[in-house]
């Protein structure tokens, strides 16, 4: 049994430390990619609060281009497949760029999973310098994530760049 706890009342920088720590020590002698995105939206809900969704998207070759298709997640099902440079995830993935969007509805062209996501940060995973996932988080707060949250979930990105 995996029994992390995290306490509620830890500043982002420290619950994201702990957060990198708990994916780090799950995701490290596990070779299966799908394995290690279920665990890693499972810590992400349980060590990140006031969430919505939190899961994976994937980058997957079709016969004629790439998209993002639905992997790992916590939260309401979701689209499955969102084209690359198409909505706050598609941006995150054809720019290679962190997205930190304060309200889902003031960015052109958000894809609305769940009418209740009021906020988003979604942080691309790199493997050579390609994204190959995209790490969603979506929360139910207007603003709801800072650059602590964004550097918590990027060096999270970086634990899993030869994991996923
Ligand atoms: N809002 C995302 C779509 C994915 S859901 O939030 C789970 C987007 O605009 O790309």
């Amino acid at each position: 049994m995996y029994d992390f706890k995290p306490d509620e009342t830890l500043e982002p920088a420290e619950l994201h430390r702990q957060l990198c720590d708990a994916a780090d020590a799950l995701t490290a002698n596990e070779s299966d990619g799908v394995a290690n995105m279920a665990n890693v939206a499972a810590l992400i809900w349980e060590f990140v609060p006031r969430l919505n969704w939190a899961g994976f998207y994937r980058v997957v070759r079709n016969e004629t281009e790439k998209e993002l298709v639905l992997g790992p997640f916590v939260g309401r099902p979701a689209c499955i497949r969102i084209p690359i440079g198409q909505g706050v995830c598609g941006t995150a993935a054809s720019t290679g760029e962190t997205q930190l969007v304060a309200d889902v509805h003031a960015f052109p062209g958000h894809i609305a999973c769940d009418a209740a996501s009021q906020s988003e940060v979604v942080v691309p995973v790199k493997r050579g310098g390609e994204v190959i996932a995209v790490i969603d988080c979506d929360s139910p707060e207007l603003d709801r994530f800072s650059k602590d949250d964004v550097h918590g979930f990027e060096k999270l990105a970086s634990i899993l760049s030869d994991r996923i």
